[in-house]
């Protein structure tokens, strides 16, 4: 039987580029994200430039019945999944008090019932068969919860939490439960807000390729979790030793809309 790494977020930035990057080492692949389109053209280009299997399943994650459905869908078409990244996400910026409520409930749904959902039923499997990976994607904001993306740190601090616990309780099963950490990336995820905060405008985002390169190689070799970049690791390190009233001070300096 033909194994499968399922990717969610395939369809644009680090998720793109991690497929790109996993199927250049012949890895098959179960692309997952909303855009038919861009999954169709990923398909039909990395099978005929990797010779590899890939299949694509369109579901809109922020409800997790999709996710519930994908898993379904997977055990139908009789795949064998034996990496699960849960890449998808999505983020938004403002005052908690005037932003969408709508539009952050889904993201919870999104950014953590999804990859419970997911985790929980793939992992199942990969524990009876004593082998699997399972990464997840968090954000330096795991580490360094900032004001005006409220919501959105709690559900990467969500993730953190998760992976670690759940690593510690899979150790031993032959199933990995690994975490990345990305700082600002150059993707669609950064919205016209969020480049105007002081944070956007104080360094220069990474490159997709550079976090998915660092990605693959997690999901594949590492262990526990990965803060990508030096600068990222030791802005997530200055909690330790920075009192959390100064910090969340800086954090919120850094948030705000520069206007120079
Ligand atoms: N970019 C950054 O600065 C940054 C920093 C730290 C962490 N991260 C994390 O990195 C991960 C990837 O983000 P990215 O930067 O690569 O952003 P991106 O380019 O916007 O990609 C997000 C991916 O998630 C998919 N997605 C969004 N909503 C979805 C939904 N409801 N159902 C299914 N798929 C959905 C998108 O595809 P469709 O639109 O086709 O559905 C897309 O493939 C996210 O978890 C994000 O939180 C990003």
């Amino acid at each position: 039987m033909e194994e499968y790494i399922l990717l969610t977020g395939a369809s644009s930035g680090i998720g793109y580029e991690m497929a790109t990057q996993l199927a250049a080492k012949k890895l098959n692949l179960i692309l997952v994200a909303r855009s038919e389109t861009k999954l169709q053209e990923m398909q039909s280009t990395l099978i005929a430039k990797h010779g590899i299997l890939v299949r694509y399943i369109v579901k809109d994650l922020s409800n997790v019945q999709a996710a519930i459905n994908l898993y379904k869908d997977v055990q139908q078409e009789k795949l064998l999944v034996t990496g699960l990244v849960n890449n998808a996400g999505v983020g938004n910026y403002g005052n908690f008090i005037e932003t969408s409520l709508e539009e952050e409930l889904k993201m919870i749904e999104l950014n953590i019932s999804s990859v419970v959902a997911l985790t929980k039923l793939f992992a199942k499997d990969m524990v009876s068969r004593k082998s699997g990976k399972i990464m997840n994607v968090g954000s330096v904001l795991s580490f360094l919860p900032f004001p005006y993306y409220s919501v959105y740190s709690a559900t990467k601090t969500f993730v953190l939490a998760f992976s670690e616990t759940l690593a510690a309780e899979l150790e031993g099963t032959g199933v990995t439960v690994t975490s990345l950490y990305p700082g600002t990336t150059d993707t669609g995820f950064t919205t016209d807000k969020m480049q105007t905060t002081n944070l956007y405008k104080s360094g220069k985002p990474m490159h997709p390729k550079v976090v998915a390169t660092e990605g693959v190689k997690h999901l594949l070799h590492g262990k526990g979790k990965k803060v990508v970049g030096f600068q990222n690791w030791f802005n997530s390190f200055l909690p330790r030793i920075v009192p959390s009233t100064v910090m969340m001070k800086i954090k919120k300096h850094l948030a705000s809309i520069n206007r120079d």
